[in-house]
């Protein structure tokens, strides 16, 4: 049994009630390998912003939990070493889908988990998730709930439609699970499709296609049912056309990418919706630069001098969604 604690890593309790009081939301970026996680810590140090380090199944899968867990140990260390006194950082896993996933991420050190039952017949969700707060509450490890279901498809995360949250059933999902936070379904998707060409309309100004709005009405039962109580989004990358433009530009085809504005993203963030996690971006981010050396130094095989201005680019937009989309900026 490893204690979060010991590694230099905090739960998500304080950080949550501190962005909801505040109006801003916590960062969420998943993480698969080091130079991910190097820009996530530079740009959180950087920008003195409070970050969760996401692991979701399938990293576990590809790049080994114990690694993964001794990288988020060492992204402690990093943040120190680049002038972060207080570094408040979690390790969380990212959709969940069983008890035993879930403990043993509790015994090897993460600081937060997600029981993602949303699939399941909702009092299956209720004993599952309580199932796992009762376990890992006992190790003061903050639990993530899901009540609805988003639409989008994952390595592990897949599903057809979209199931907006039933504001009715989340006072009793809090209650009787004892959930720390709850993530909800209000048209946000995983993936770098989102939406479908004919939901969206073309902006005249830009030709643009911009997508239907966010289910707002939804998210203001959840939070009148369940006041002060924390909110995460799921499925919150933006897809910059810029990074689809470059990938397509240097030999990739993404057709019809389309993520959630960031507008609502900025409005989102200044409710009770205090974690946002956001992935495809990144992966976006990286292929664009990867892409770009490939295609204008064909004789480049150093993996550093690819991988090198991917981290740089991918540091640039966690920057970005830090400072002009979430505001977790200036909160250490
Ligand atoms: O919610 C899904 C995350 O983007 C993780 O994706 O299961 O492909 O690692 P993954
Ligand atoms: P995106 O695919 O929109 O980045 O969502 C990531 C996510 O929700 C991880 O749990
Ligand atoms: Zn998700």
């Amino acid at each position: 049994m490893v204690s979060y604690k010991d590694l230099g890593l905090v739960n998500t309790r304080e950080m949550f009630a501190k962005a909801i009081k505040g109006g801003y939301a916590i960062p969420a970026f998943n993480f698969n390998n080091m130079e991910q996680l190097q820009a996530i810590v530079k740009a959180a140090v950087e920008t003195k912003s409070p970050v969760i380090l996401q692991v979701s199944k399938g990293a576990r899968n590809y790049a080994n939990q114990t690694l993964l867990r001794y990288m988020a140990e060492g992204a402690v260390e990093y943040a120190k070493e680049l002038g972060c006194e207080k570094p408040q950082i979690v390790l969380h896993l990212d959709h969940g889908d069983s008890f035993e996933l879930c403990k043993s991420c509790v015994d090897m050190g993460f600081s937060s988990v997600m029981i993602d039952g949303s699939h399941l017949p909702y009092e299956e969700n209720v004993a599952l998730t309580k199932k796992v707060v009762e376990y890992a509450h006992q190790y003061d490890v903050t639990v993530e709930g899901e009540l609805g279901v988003l639409a989008g498809v994952e390595d592990e995360v897949s599903a057809e439609h979209h199931t907006y949250t039933n504001p009715e059933e989340v006072i009793d999902f809090a209650t009787r699970t004892g959930c720390d936070s709850l993530a909800i379904s209000i048209g946000t998707s995983h993936g770098a499709y989102k939406f479908k060409p004919e939901q969206c309309h073309v902006d005249p100004a830009t030709g643009r296609l911009v997508p239907p709005p966010l289910a707002f009405e939804v998210l203001d039962a959840v939070m009148e049912k369940l006041p002060g109580f924390p909110i995460v989004l799921h499925g919150s990358s933006s897809v910059p056309q810029e990074y689809v433009d470059m990938i397509n530009q240097y030999g990739g085809k993404l057709e019809a990418a389309i993520g959630i504005p960031e507008d609502e993203l900025r409005k989102a963030a200044k409710s009770a919706v205090c974690k946002i996690n956001i992935d495809s971006d990144s992966r976006l981010a990286m292929t664009a630069a990867v892409r770009k050396v490939f295609a204008e130094k064909p004789a480049e095989f150093d993996p550093r001098k690819y991988l090198g201005p991917a981290r740089e680019e991918m540091e640039k937009l966690y920057k970005h969604k830090i400072i002009n989309v979430l505001g977790s900026n200036d909160k250490l």
